[in-house]
């Protein structure tokens, strides 16, 4: 069954800055997969994180793939920069490309693996003709910009069409969800399809993040 169990990817954007090396050996001693690294510019979303010298630093304690989610307009601009700062895959929203094929080629050139985010007004459909191309498709399951938000409900819909979708086109495109994700929601959220669950403030706001990761790695295998 461990091969059914989903891929947990932890926010570092919720986690302690202060003690960010503390924060990342944390997660190398944990069951999580990947660690997700959330990047805002203050104009494609309102909020500031933080940008390549941070992700460098990540880079370097990290011992699991660098999940990097940029929330930033015209994001080709610094695919080669994040490739070097350590990025495994790349994730760019739909919204921020004009030309989303010419930027997800891009990606796989910088040797990144390439995932597309769609915010939670944009349907599954936009990215039907491009499916293939994509090792990943991130479903926003809140609005982009902030850690700590109410999961919106619709997205479990969302996440069924776009299985859909993928197994109709053949395709072995993983589904990542963020955004409010928690205990509560694991289990329904794999059922309903999703393969990646990045989660911050439920890991990081808990007295156990090593347990809490641990608990949400293996929700699934709990209810079968
Ligand atoms: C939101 C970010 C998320 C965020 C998730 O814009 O993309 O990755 O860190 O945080 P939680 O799990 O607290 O909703
Ligand atoms: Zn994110």
């Amino acid at each position: 069954m461990s091969d059914n169990l989903p891929i947990i990817a932890p926010s570092i954007l919720s986690s302690d800055f202060g003690n960010l090396q503390r924060e990342i050996e944390m997660i190398n001693g944990s069951e999580a997969d990947w660690i997700h690294v959330d990047v805002m510019d203050g104009e494609f979303v309102p909020n500031i994180s933080f940008g390549i010298p941070v992700c460098k630093a990540i880079a370097r304690y990290a011992e699991k793939p660098l999940d990097v989610h940029l929330m930033i307009i015209r994001p080709e601009r610094y695919v080669e920069s994040f490739s070097k700062a350590g990025a495994s895959l790349i994730t760019v929203h739909a919204e921020a490309c004009t030309h989303l094929h010419r930027v997800v080629q891009l990606i796989k050139g910088a040797n990144c693996k390439v995932g597309v985010a769609l915010n939670p007004h944009t349907p599954v459909e936009a990215l039907t003709d491009i499916i293939d191309q994509l090792d990943m498709v991130l479903i926003m399951s809140v609005n982009p910009g902030f850690g700590g938000q109410q999961f919106i409900r619709n997205s479990f819909d969302k996440i069924k069409r776009l299985r859909a979708i993928i197994q109709q086109r053949g395709s072995s495109t993983l589904i990542e969800v963020d955004g409010g994700v928690n205990d509560q929601n694991a289990t329904e959220l794999v059922q309903a399809g999703a393969d990646v669950l990045v989660a911050g403030n439920h890991i990081f706001q808990s007295k156990s993040p090593k347990e809490t990761i641990s608990l949400l790695k293996n929700a699934t295998a709990r209810t079968v």
